[in-house]
C-alpha cells in the first residue's frame, strides 16, 4: 500500500470487507473501519478519493445509502489496456487489505425537484444508483432512469435495477458498440421541461446530452466527470522525462502512468482533485520543454506556461516543470 504523505491528511485507513465481480470488469468493493468504527455519512452522488495500490489516487462515487454507513460501497471498472489505478484496486487488493480513503465529498449533489431524468453509461451507474435508491426509499418515484451499456454482461446492478420496486422507471439498452444503435435521448430533450437532469458516463454520451441540451435553462443539467485510466492515457502514449525546474532533479515519466502518479510515487506533494484534467487543482508551472495539453481547463494563453499535470504529457523528450 502507498505510503501516507502530507497530501493525505484527512484520509483514513479502511479494510476491504467485501471484494466480489458484479459485471464484467468490474467489482464492487465494501470499505469499512476495522474496528467497527463510523464512517462520515455521505449523500447521493458524494464521492471518495482513495490511494490506490498503484499510488495513484482516483475518485469513486458512493453507490449506497450514506444515512448511517458502516461501509463504503465502490464499484470500480478494470480500465484496460493497461496498469493503471482501477486495476491495480482490483488485482492487487483482497479482503483485509487496507487502504487510505478521503473523506466523502459531493459535487454533484442531489437537489431537490419535481422530477428527475437520471442517464448512465457503464459504470456512470455508481452515483446514479445511490440517487434512485434514495428517492426510492423517501417515497419519491418521479424519476426515470435511461442506463446505456454496450451489453448486458457489462452492466452493473443490472439485475437490481431490474427487480426493484421502481423497475417501471428504469430503461437499459445495449447498444452492441454500434454507433447506429445508442439511444435515441432526443426525445428527452427536444421541448425542455421541468426535469433535472443528471448525466454520468463516457464522454460520448455526456458530449451528445451537452449538445441535446443546448436549449433547456441553464443549471437543468448536472454532469459527472471522472477520470478513468483510459481517458488520461492512450495507447501510443510514450515515455518522457520531467525535470524540476529548481532542484534539477529528473524523473522518468513510463508511457502507462500520468506525471502526477509518477511523481507521487516518487514521495512529491502535490495538488489535484478532479485527476481529468477538468478543475486546474494540479497546475504547474511550464518552464521549459514541448507539452501535449489534454485538460479542459487552460486557455490557449496559458499554455506556454502551465501544465496540468493529472492528464497532460510531453511532446519533446523532457519538460522542466516547477511545483
Ligand atoms: S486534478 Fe483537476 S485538472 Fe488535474
Amino acid at each position: 500500500m502507498a505510503a501516507q504523505s502530507k497530501d493525505d491528511s484527512g484520509f483514513r485507513s479502511l479494510t476491504v470487507v467485501e471484494k466480489r465481480p458484479i459485471a464484467r470488469e468490474i467489482w464492487a468493493f465494501h470499505l469499512a473501519d476495522a474496528n467497527g468504527g463510523p464512517l462520515a455519512a455521505y449523500t447521493p452522488g458524494a464521492h471518495v478519493a482513495v490511494v490506490t495500490p498503484s499510488g495513484a489516487r482516483r475518485q469513486y462515487s458512493l453507490c449506497g445509502d450514506g444515512e448511517s454507513p458502516d461501509h463504503y460501497e465502490l464499484g470500480i471498472k478494470a480500465e484496460r489496456p493497461g496498469r493503471g489505478a482501477s486495476v491495480s484496486m482490483i488485482e492487487q487488493l483482497e479482503v483485509g487489505d487496507t487502504l487510505l480513503v478521503s473523506p466523502p465529498e459531493n459535487t454533484f449533489p442531489l437537489d431537490p425537484a419535481s422530477e428527475y431524468l437520471f442517464i448512465a453509461g457503464g459504470i456512470g451507474i455508481t452515483p446514479i444508483r445511490a440517487m434512485v435508491r434514495h428517492l426510492h426509499a423517501r417515497g419519491e418515484d418521479n424519476f426515470q432512469l435511461i442506463y446505456c451499456t454496450r451489453d448486458r454482461e457489462g452492466a452493473a446492478f443490472a439485475e437490481e435495477l431490474e427487480s426493484a420496486p421502481f423497475a417501471d422507471r428504469v430503461t437499459i439498452h445495449h447498444d452492441g458498440g454500434d454507433p447506429d444503435a445508442v439511444y435515441d435521448l432526443w426525445p428527452f430533450f427536444e421541448t425542455p421541461g421541468n426535469a433535472l437532469v443528471y448525466c454520468c458516463g463516457p464522454r460520448p454520451l455526456m458530449d451528445d446530452v451537452h449538445d441535446m441540451s443546448g436549449h433547456w435553462k441553464s443549471g437543468r443539467i448536472r454532469f459527472e466527470d471522472f477520470a478513468s485510466d483510459v481517458e488520461a492515457l492512450r495507447p501510443d502514449d510514450r515515455a518522457f522525462r520531467v525535470r524540476h525546474a529548481d532542484s534539477g532533479e529528473a524523473f522518468d515519466i513510463p508511457a502507462d502512468a500520468t506525471i502526477l502518479d509518477t511523481l507521487r510515487r516518487h514521495d512529491q506533494v502535490l495538488r489535484s482533485s478532479c485527476e481529468s484534467g477538468a478543475c486546474g487543482a494540479c497546475r504547474v508551472e511550464l518552464v521549459a520543454g514541448e507539452a501535449d495539453h489534454r485538460d479542459s481547463v487552460l486557455e490557449d494563453r496559458e499554455r506556454g506556461s502551465n501544465l496540468m499535470i493529472c492528464v497532460s504529457r510531453a511532446l519533446s523528450d523532457e519538460l522542466v516543470l516547477r511545483w
